[in-house]
């Protein structure tokens, strides 16, 4: 027999968290979160947290929320909620994306879904984020939020192994660095000092 293979190293952890209609949030998924996945996607691992900056307030029993650009952004940012509650994680993640980077990012989910999970109707997804269920991933969002250690400064504020990434354009060269894996994706060599 020959050497045993080794175990598998563990992705390198990525989390996002922000709030969907923040432009640079925006910019950070569209231009540096989703090359980087697609390049080196086998050695990460995504967490989004959509929540930022908003604000939670116990009324009478129930969790209302305000968000820094308003009430679109607190429906959008509860349709992400139940995306990722929902979908796949590769499909939840693929369809924010693809809102995203639209100008009308609510009049796009239908649109998107239909690319990524077309089972998934948007009349659930709505359902979701306008319902209970919705209301408590916001709510878990918001202590995921405020429980950060450094608390985030801005957004997006991104974790690449629970630490903060300051330079946002470094991601890519970030965790291929981290990974401790002998077999890197061939980009990682390709962009090495
Ligand atoms: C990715 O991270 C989540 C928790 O954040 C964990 O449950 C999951 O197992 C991880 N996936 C891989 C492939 O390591
Ligand atoms: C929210 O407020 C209700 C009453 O207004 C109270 O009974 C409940 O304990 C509060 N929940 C939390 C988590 O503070």
């Amino acid at each position: 027999a020959g050497p045993r293979p080794l175990p598998p190293s563990p992705p390198v952890r990525v989390s996002l968290y922000y709030e969907s209609l923040c432009g640079a949030c925006r910019y950070f998924l569209v231009r540096d979160l989703f090359p980087t996945w697609l390049m080196v996607m086998e050695i990460m691992n995504i967490t989004l947290v959509p929540y930022g900056n908003a604000q939670e307030r116990n009324v009478s029993g129930t969790w209302e929320f305000t968000c820094q650009h308003g009430e679109l952004e607190c429906r959008l940012n509860m349709v992400e909620a139940c995306l990722l509650d929902k979908l796949e994680k590769e499909a939840a993640f693929l369809t924010i994306v693809c809102m995203e980077e639209m100008d009308d990012m609510e009049k796009k989910l239908g649109p998107c879904l239909q690319v990524y999970a077309p089972e998934v109707s948007p009349e659930s997804i709505m359902e979701c984020a306008t319902g209970k269920r919705g209301t408590q991933l916001m709510h878990e969002n918001a202590q995921l939020t405020d429980a950060l250690h450094p608390p985030h400064e801005y957004v997006p504020w991104v974790l690449v192994n629970e630490k903060p990434l300051k330079d946002p354009s470094e991601l890519l060269s970030i965790v291929c660095q981290l990974y401790q894996g002998t077999e890197k994706p061939d980009i990682c060599s390709s962009i090495a000092d």
